[in-house]
């Protein structure tokens, strides 16, 4: 069924992001907690500037979608996105099937066409080491990091973003399921040793990111987060919490989840 509402939609001209080629690789929640960092920062930079977006890991889109729709939303189409992946290899054996094919970048510049956010987007085609050499001379406002989860990949990400990263720009990312100070900080130790993405927690046996877990800590110290976003803005040379409080922001309609009937399947 997956496959018939991808091989639909791609034939509509419409946006995939459903289970097919694991086109959709986070939670809803994720999306809305960017538009409200972007309907934010809209509302507290000096001017009507250009926003300027990096993002590393991006799939099948969909946080690009969120990102561009949130630009047109707020910053009346303003800014640019720079979108890198390598689009192969990624740890889940569907997406190493879809990335090994190919198939995963014509679908993700399908989806950014097909959602009207191409000319906002720059995809690039590389890992984050290479990206970040290439992309050196510039600079960004806000800086995604959803790429390679392992400790050493992060704390590498995190370190370049700092460098490219223009004055009062903010870092952020996903998957920080758990912060250390959390109850898991002896599996966050062996996870890093051993190069593992994925552990579980001791007290809940949920699964978590241990990897993005420490790195985010060396870097940051306890940050604000969100179910697993988080951000962390630079300010006169500190880094400070960001709060999102009382804001009220709209997911774009193909990043939420429905069923056949049109109902929601995942409550904000
Ligand atoms: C969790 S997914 C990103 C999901 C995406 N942000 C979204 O919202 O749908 C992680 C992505 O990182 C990419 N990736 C893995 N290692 C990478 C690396 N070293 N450099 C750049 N991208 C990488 C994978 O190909 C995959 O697309």
């Amino acid at each position: 069924m997956s496959q018939a509402d991808f091989e639909a939609a791609l034939n509509a001209n419409q946006p995939y992001f459903g289970p097919h080629l694991g086109c959709r690789l986070s939670w809803p929640h994720i999306y809305y907690f960017q538009q409200k960092l972007l309907q934010k920062l809209a509302s507290t930079r000096a001017s009507s500037a250009p926003l300027s977006i990096l993002e590393i890991g991006v799939w099948a889109g969909a946080s690009t979608v969120s990102w561009g729709q949130g630009l047109q939303r707020y910053f009346a189409g303003r800014g640019q996105i720079v979108s890198v992946d390598v689009w192969a290899e990624n740890g889940e054996p569907v997406a190493n099937l879809a990335g090994a094919s190919g198939a995963i970048k014509h679908v993700f510049l399908h989806n950014i066409r097909a959602s009207g956010v191409a000319a906002l987007v720059e995809p690039l085609h590389a890992d984050s080491d290479t990206a970040f050499a290439q992309l050196a001379a510039r600079r960004f406002d806000v800086i995604y990091i959803d790429g390679d989860h392992r400790y050493e990949q992060v704390r590498r990400d995190l370190k370049h973003a700092q460098d490219c990263l223009a004055p009062g720009g903010v870092i952020c990312g996903d998957d920080l399921e758990v912060q250390r100070g959390e109850g898991a900080d002896a599996a966050v130790a062996r996870a890093v040793v051993d190069g593992d993405a994925w552990a579980a927690h001791p007290v809940s046996g949920l699964g978590f990111h241990p990897g993005v877990t420490q790195a985010v800590f060396e870097t940051f110290g306890p940050v604000s987060a969100w179910g697993g976003f988080w951000a962390m803005s630079e300010t006169q040379g500190r880094w400070m919490p960001v709060s999102l409080d009382g804001i009220e922001a709209e997911v774009p309609r193909a990043l939420i989840q429905y069923d056949e009937n049109g109902k929601r399947l995942f409550d904000l």
